[in-house]
């Protein structure tokens, strides 16, 4: 199959692309610097130089390939309109990659109200989240123009990224604050819970939801769930570092920025994924995050 990838030489893009590779599929995949471009050759992606900005690009390559993945940015919503608009009437798959911060209630890093969202029973979002909810609509309406359209709503995800210097989002800047102070911090007490999901059991998901995903599904991507107090007393272990610590939210906020203390450290965002599991088969291998923090996390970096 040719495919199209967006994010090629980031943390998800990059392991779907190299895996769909692996595979036998001929992968495309855009990055908007050409030094890039040796690594995603060595992992048999066919680099595309440009931007999610460039429009005309975007449609020229989701007419080429026969299935489109958008794993670069899910908030980009001029993208998700380009690729739909090449892809409306064909009938061919788009995945697009999106975050269960959309549940996220910025409990300053408090246990919240615990609640836990179905995909069939999403909350109203947030006003910080209601935008990227509405690029989700957008993806799953594209099932009306004749796009084999799905979301994947992914977790916080932790693993080794396939391609060099590529990191997840979350647990890197716990790592990365860590240790250039010497001391473990999460956000408040740190009783917030996020889902969780290893990349290679991501990567595994995008291949199911590729082969036969029904137009217009959405997906939420887990296979468990830690507190960031949990998270955090582990990263203390495998660093041999003080720790955990709570901070004051405000301190939280100058360290890692609004979005990122309010939601991606500070928040709960607790989904089940039954979808994948029931109607694609998809059978997650890892479950720990504790785990593989402690005993794999170091040999990562
Ligand atoms: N990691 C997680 O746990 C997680 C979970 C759920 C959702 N998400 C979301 O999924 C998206 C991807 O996450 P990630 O962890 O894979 O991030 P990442 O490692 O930073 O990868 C994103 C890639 O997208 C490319 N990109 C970004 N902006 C672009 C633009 N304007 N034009 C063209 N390419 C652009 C970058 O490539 P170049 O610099 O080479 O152009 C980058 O390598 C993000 O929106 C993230 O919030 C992540």
């Amino acid at each position: 199959m040719n495919i199209f990838i967006t994010g090629a030489s980031g943390f998800i893009g990059g392991s779907i692309a190299a895996g769909l590779a692996r595979d036998g599929h001929h992968v495309r995949g855009l990055t908007r610097k050409t030094e890039n471009a040796a690594e995603l050759k060595r992992h048999g992606i066919e680099a595309v130089i440009g931007s999610l900005d460039d429009r005309e690009l975007l449609i020229a390559e989701a007419k080429w390939a026969d299935a489109v993945i958008n794993a670069a940015d899910s908030d980009h919503r001029g993208a998700v309109e380009a690729l739909i608009d090449g892809l409306a009437g064909s009938g061919k798959p788009l995945l697009h990659t999106s975050g269960s911060s959309i549940v996220g209630d910025a409990s300053g890093g408090e246990a919240g109200a615990a609640q836990i969202y179905h995909e069939d029973a999403l909350p109203e979002p947030t006003a910080d989240k209601a935008p990227r909810v509405a690029i989700d609509t957008l993806v799953l309406d594209a099932a009306k123009r004749g796009v084999r359209a799905a979301v994947l709503c992914n977790t916080l995800i932790y693993g080794n990224g396939v391609i060099a210097g590529s990191a997840s989002v979350q647990l890197p800047r716990l790592v990365r604050q860590a240790q250039k102070s010497g001391v473990v911090r999460h956000v408040g007490s740190g009783s917030n819970i996020w889902s969780n999901v290893h990349i290679d059991d991501v990567v595994d998901a995008y291949r199911l939801a590729l082969a036969k995903a029904p137009a217009g599904t959405f997906y939420f991507v887990e296979s468990g769930e830690a507190s960031f107090r949990e998270m955090s007393v582990a990263i203390a272990e495998a660093l041999k570092l003080d720790g955990p610590q709570a901070w004051p939210i405000d301190a939280a906020k100058a360290e890692w920025g609004y979005e990122m203390a309010s939601y991606g450290l500070g928040s709960n965002s607790r989904v089940r994924g039954e979808r994948l599991r029931t109607q694609l088969g998809w059978q997650p291998e890892r479950t720990s995050v504790n785990d593989w923090i402690r005993t794999e996390m170091l040999s990562a970096a």
